[in-house]
């Protein structure tokens, strides 16, 4: 495993998981995923979050090698979903005169997930509060709905660093190849896309706090360039497109609305569209295109009907959409179907329900394979779509 630092006192005990099947039993991670987990060494010793039960021992291991024999005064729990706290019970069993800190929502939500008596053990912070370490000090910053109830975030002042809970966080291992901005936003708009104005809430408080440096619990420790990723994360959470672009997602069984939606593809290209992202939603992964539809400003949905209703991944990916709060975008619309076509009305009605979005027209509607027609339609609803 790739060996990370963070500071001389703050130690990274983290896990790389790249055997997991489905992060959250949905999301593939083809290149892994982290638990981050701190310590802070000072006069006082605050273990910063545990890990995903998958990576339990292997981070006990961590934490006792560097405390070299030493007791944790301090567990200091941001979240408590079970990829961050999966393993405070063993720490808790293994250092029995450690303190638990957290705030209030935690303590009444732990013990849903244990079974250990908490009485004397727990110190309780709220907004504001801090946490002297010695020469170090956290600051607790609540997080509500930052995606969970109880979320928080800690600053320690001497050094700068904010300990970012799942903010910041991003899929893959510590030593994955790859550039942070696209499995970041995969990771955030699939994960956090529903609570848009609590982050924009986070982030206003934060703005107030001098940062040198991002711990997040998933992903790398961001040390430079920080104004990058807050940007990102401002842009993110505003439901503002990042970028000029059209997705064309497409629901195909025999392949006739896919290969409309390729010939779409080059028609949108011929006419000067800038960046144009196919996705096949039987087969291309579900999140990338939940995602995909939040970084650019256009998207095209593409649907066979199917049973008088929507082809499911169709289905699936507008469900998608409708709870991640997708909003502010223009929209087309293509439908297919050999004898009474549904899934236009059907998809129409998704985007009905949903903020700010421009259907864009003339809807489109495939009998079984493209006509001459359909060609000059979709010619139609790329110049609609392109127009400024
Ligand atoms: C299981 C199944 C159910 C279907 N249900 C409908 C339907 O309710 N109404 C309709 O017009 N076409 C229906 N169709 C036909 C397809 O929508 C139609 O053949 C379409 O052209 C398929 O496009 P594709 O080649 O992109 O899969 C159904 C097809 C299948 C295989
Ligand atoms: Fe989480
Ligand atoms: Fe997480």
């Amino acid at each position: 495993m790739k060996e990370v630092t963070v500071t001389d006192s703050v130690l990274y005990v983290g896990c790389d998981d790249r055997d997991i099947d489905l992060f959250e039993s949905q999301y593939r991670v083809p290149n892994g995923v982290t638990y981050n987990s701190y310590v802070i060494m000072d006069e006082k010793i605050a273990v910063m979050d545990t890990v995903d039960p998958r990576a339990m021992e292997e981070w006990m291991q961590n934490v006792e090698r560097v405390l070299d024999g030493k007791g944790p005064d301090y567990l200091v729990i941001s979240h408590l979903e079970p990829d961050h706290a999966g393993s405070i019970q063993r720490i808790a069993e293994r250092y029995p005169a450690m303190k638990l800190v957290s705030n209030a929502k935690v303590f009444a939500m732990l013990p849903q997930f244990f079974n250990f008596d908490l009485t004397g053990r727990t110190v309780t912070v709220g907004e504001g509060d801090s946490l002297e370490l010695g020469s170090h000090t956290l600051h607790f910053v609540m997080a509500p709905m930052v995606h969970w109830p109880e979320v928080m975030v800690e600053y320690e002042s001497s050094e700068k660093i904010l300990f970012a809970a799942d903010g910041f966080g991003k899929f893959g291992a510590m030593d994955a190849e790859e550039e942070w901005t696209d499995e970041a936003r995969r990771y955030f708009i699939n994960i956090v896309g529903k609570y848009g104005p609590q982050v924009q809430a986070l982030l206003k408080k934060a703005a107030t706090l001098d940062i040198a440096m991002i711990c997040p619990l998933h992903g790398p420790v961001l040390k430079e360039n920080l104004g990058f990723y807050i940007d990102k994360y401002l842009k993110w959470s505003s439901y503002e497109p990042e970028e000029e672009g059209v997705v064309v997602a497409c629901a195909s069984i025999h392949g006739n609305t896919r290969k409309a939606m390729q010939r779409f593809v080059e028609i949108l290209r011929e006419k000067g569209a800038k960046n144009v992202v196919f996705f096949d939603l039987a087969r291309d992964d579900m999140a990338e295109a939940v995602a995909s539809a939040y970084r650019y400003d256009t998207l095209v949905t593409a649907c066979c009907t199917y049973d008088a209703n929507l082809f499911p991944c169709m289905e699936d990916f507008l469900y998608h959409l409708k709870i991640k709060n997708f909003q502010n975008r223009k929209v087309g619309i293509v439908e297919n179907g050999s004898w009474a076509p549904m899934a236009g009305k059907q998809m129409r009605s998704y985007f009905e329900g949903m903020k700010n979005i421009r259907i864009a027209d003339p809807m489109v509607t495939i009998r079984s394979t493209m006509t001459e027609e359909n060609e000059e339609e979709m010619k139609a609803l790329a110049d609609a779509l392109l127009a400024k």
